[in-house]
């Protein structure tokens, strides 16, 4: 499939927008201050907290850090579920997911079997997920702008 530009003028933080890209949903996410200063506070309950499995399928190279990403504030992830495929939904709200080992900092929450994602697609440990959500090959064109495939 061919790569296709995502326009990000005026995103809030802690706003979402959804592209397709080769037929799946490619979500950019603008995280907001707090969101960018969690993300390295939950290790303990992630199961690939530094993205070191299948890095080249799952993560490219320049996404392999804590916000798996190449500017902080934005995350691009695509919104498939790594266990059967399921989309899951936004749960940016701390608090949100009592029921998770540790303490829910937001993220994502997989509808069909319970799988739980943190703001940067990665997965709990609590699974059944394998993986973190798959980060797509993609650039920055410009400030607002980003090419994805
Ligand atoms: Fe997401 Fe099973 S498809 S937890």
């Amino acid at each position: 499939g061919a790569p296709v530009e995502m326009d990000i003028t005026g995103m809030q933080p802690g706003e979402l927008r959804t592209i397709e890209w080769r037929g799946k949903p490619v979500w950019v996410i603008r995280r907001t201050p707090e969101q960018v200063a969690d993300l390295n506070k939950n290790d303990a309950n992630l199961a690939d907290p530094k993205s070191e499995r299948s890095p080249d399928a799952l993560t490219p190279v320049y996404a392999r850090n804590e916000g798996r990403s190449i500017k902080p504030e934005y995350f691009v992830g695509v919104g498939i579920c790594s266990h059967l495929g399921c989309s899951p939904n936004a749960k940016f709200d701390k608090g949100a997911q009592p029921s998770l080992p540790g303490d829910w900092l937001g993220g994502f929450l997989c509808p069909c079997h319970g799988s739980t994602f943190d703001m940067a697609g990665r997965v709990f440990k609590n699974k059944p997920a394998p993986d973190n959500l798959e980060v797509p090959p993609h650039m920055y064109l410009t400030d607002t702008k980003i090419l994805i495939g």
